[in-house]
């Protein structure tokens, strides 16, 4: 405990941007509970694993992970300090008490549905050890607390607010519908009260972030249920608010109403991720994905005519159970048709207690080689796409010093890290920049000549992000 009678917290966050995003309200919360958020768990009082469970890998990670914190619990220990030791996110769901088993140091586990119950379950864990992975019928949201200014300011010009939680696809190679339940909507004044904040402080960019978030389908002020669309059309209608996105979508939630959001809204960035998994039909189906090849590139067709500037993204799984080589061929053959601007690619993790575990799987050197000719072509392609932004100008948010002295880095529309000489008083702003080099992880621009004199800084933003 520090000298003031604050204890410091530290939290690590491993998997999607839920659990960055949980993350961050879990030390909101703990913030009124009198713990001070650090960077390092050296000296921390408290350290949050949050925890993801998607693939073996991820999950197997918090392991290795509780290791390292055991001997830094033993040396606190041995200095007369305790430190308290939590498991969070969707592990912490999967396998709650096993995690007490396997891990001794561990003090507290509680599942993504819990998070407003953190307070109460850290002064309990002082005496024994807790878990709590209930699905409770109270809303979490409402009880987590809200981010102080500072934290705010901390975080940057670029944010997320989960609109959506849990899913009921029941995708064949998915945990989500286990590890956080079913399909739960935020009402949409709570969200705007929550990106009006965030706007209010500094911030600029807005994801608008669930694991099915198009399915989207919260209360709306007029007392009837709102698709995303409609409810990005009110988002952007907030003061400050510059730039909008959302992720991650199923194409069988893809309404007309994202595809007017796409055409009308300036603010909603041209670029979509929407994962295709395989190129495959019979793979789509054992994958109970409910859509066909034809009909996903129908969808990015219709997209692209509402907004012809549409970057895509998308996630692929390679050696599914039961793929041959032309099912892998057709995934490949997608992936150079559509041209995706990138994609994520994963070899298939059997996962407990979901159907495609128990089908024959494909033995682990074909996933390892299949895996390697689709990140290739991925990679050209989206080499390709950079390679054909140079010498075009992009709107870059900058959000905060880059690489070298002097300069700062932001975001293009399409995600992409631009390094660009600019003052720091351009924080926060959307500048328009001349791509003139294209690097393997960023792109390298310049200011047009007037900018620098032209823009005053935001005096909301003049500190922020450094
Ligand atoms: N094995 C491999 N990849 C998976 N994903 C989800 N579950 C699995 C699994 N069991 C991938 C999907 C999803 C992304 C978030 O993770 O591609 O879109
Ligand atoms: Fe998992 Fe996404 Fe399928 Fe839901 S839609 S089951 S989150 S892969």
């Amino acid at each position: 405990m520090g000298m003031n009678g604050r204890r410091k917290l530290h939290v690590k966050s491993f998997g999607c941007q839920m659990n960055v995003y949980d993350s961050h309200r879990m030390a909101d919360t703990l913030a009124a509970e009198g713990f001070d958020e650090a960077d390092t768990p050296d000296g921390a009082d408290l350290v949050i694993l949050n925890t993801c469970h998607i693939r073996e890998k991820a999950a197997e990670k918090v392991y290795s992970e509780l290791g390292r914190l055991r001997r830094l619990k033993e040396e606190a220990a041995r200095d007369g300090r305790k430190v308290m030791i939590a498991v969070a996110g969707c592990v912490a769901q999967a396998e709650g008490e096993e995690i007490m088993r396997r891990a001794p140091a561990v003090d507290l586990v509680v599942g993504p549905q819990s998070y407003h119950r953190l307070p109460d379950m850290v002064r309990r864990a002082a005496d024994r050890r807790v878990v709590d992975t209930e699905f409770p019928v109270e809303d979490k949201f409402d009880a987590l607390a809200a981010p102080s200014r500072d934290a705010i300011r901390m975080r940057g010009v670029s944010a997320f607010v989960t609109v959506q939680e849990g899913c009921d696809k029941f995708c064949t190679f998915c945990v989500v519908p286990y590890t956080r339940g079913a399909e739960f909507s935020r009402p949409v004044d709570k969200i705007v009260t929550e990106v009006a904040r965030l706007a209010a402080a500094g911030v600029r960019e807005v994801t608008l972030i669930g694991q099915n978030v198009n399915a989207y389908h919260g209360g709306g002020p007029d007392g009837r249920p709102w698709t995303l669309g409609r409810l990005l059309h009110r988002v952007a209608e907030i003061e400050g608010i510059a730039r909008l996105r959302y992720t991650t979508s199923h194409p069988r939630d893809m309404d007309d109403s994202l595809l007017a959001a796409h055409r009308d809204l300036p603010a909603l960035m041209p670029y979509l991720h929407l994962p295709l998994q395989s190129g495959s039909d019979r793979i789509l189906d054992a994958m109970n994905r409910r859509h066909t090849c034809a009909e996903y590139l129908e969808i990015v067709e219709r997209m692209r005519a509402a907004r012809p500037d549409l970057a895509l993204s998308s996630d692929f799984i390679v050696g599914f159970p039961g793929e041959t080589e032309d099912d892998f061929r057709a995934t490949m053959d997608v992936v150079a048709g559509v041209g995706f601007a990138g994609a994520f690619s994963f070899k298939y993790s059997p996962r407990p207690g979901t159907p495609a575990a128990a089908m024959e799987q494909v033995p682990e050197d074909t996933k390892a080689e299949r895996l390697q000719r689709l990140q290739r072509t991925i990679d050209r392609h989206q080499a390709a796409f950079n390679a054909g932004c140079l010498g075009k100008t992009l709107d870059v948010l900058f959000e905060k010093p880059g690489k070298r002295p002097g300069q700062l880095v932001g975001r293009s529309p399409y995600l992409q890290p631009v390094q660009v000489m600019a003052p720091a008083s351009l924080i926060g702003e959307v500048v328009p920049v001349v791509i003139t080099e294209i690097g393997s992880n960023s792109l390298f621009g310049s200011l047009p000549h007037s900018t620098a004199d032209m823009r005053a800084p935001m005096p909301a933003l003049a500190s922020a992000g450094a």
